[in-house]
């Protein structure tokens, strides 16, 4: 399942972000590849400890955290620490699968279930740099407002197009389910969304909604893995 997550950060958050990273020093990408993708990707990133890093990854942990769409999709146990890349004219990162364990530099080791990229640039700021992301369903090209955050299979195909205007800067990181398949997930947060959307017209007491309701935490129960 892909999902479009908008404003995970306001715009004034988007700003006060970037002030802080575009000030600090940027080191060549391929430091957190693993050696499969070192050859097909050229951009800039962040140190993983830096002081910039932390702090505007601490920062989009707590907005995540605030964010009912992402805990309901995501069923979040562990989010790996916000990573942030640059990418200017001519660079790129061609099709890759992310690695499926990450180990962040203060040891946190998680199993990819989901990768995320929150945009911290607006749009119309570049040219091209859409990511390509290729899964069951096809193939689909993302390219959102800055503060908004895409959510998609770790284990799916993706690339990120060249840019030829402009730069690109974005947030990445991953997440490790509680609940490991795909389709459980989808299949929960399809119910998630029926059950918010009939309490709000039958009113959270009614005995059909807590039937379902509780179906929900009983196929949760079978699934999650915690
Ligand atoms: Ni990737």
């Amino acid at each position: 399942m892909m999902l479009h997550i908008p404003q995970v950060l306001t715009k004034d958050q988007v700003a006060r972000l970037r002030a802080v990273i575009d000030a600090a020093d940027w080191i060549d990408g391929n430091a957190t590849s693993g050696s499969q993708s070192r050859m097909a990707k050229a951009n800039l990133q962040l140190p993983e400890a830096s002081q910039a890093a932390r702090d505007a990854g601490a920062a989009i942990l707590d907005a995540l955290e605030k964010s009912p769409l992402f805990v309901a999709a995501g069923l979040p146990l562990k989010v790996f620490p916000p990573l942030f890349n640059r990418y200017g004219p001519g660079q790129t990162f061609g099709d890759h699968v992310d690695n499926s364990i990450r180990v962040a530099s203060d040891g946190m080791r998680i199993r990819s279930d989901l990768s995320a990229t929150l945009f911290l640039t607006e749009p119309e700021d570049y040219d091209g740099g859409e990511l390509v992301v290729d899964d069951t369903y096809g193939v689909h090209e993302v390219k959102l407002p800055a503060g908004d955050l895409i959510l998609y299979p770790a284990s799916s195909l993706h690339r990120v197009e060249p840019i030829t205007r402009g730069a690109r800067i974005s947030s990445f990181f991953w997440i490790q389910s509680l609940v490991r398949q795909d389709a459980q997930r989808a299949l929960l947060f399809d119910m998630d969304v029926a059950i918010q959307r009939l309490a709000g017209q039958v009113g959270a007491n009614d005995p059909s909604l807590v039937a379902l309701t509780g179906t929900y935490h009983n196929l949760l129960r079978m699934w999650a893995e915690v």
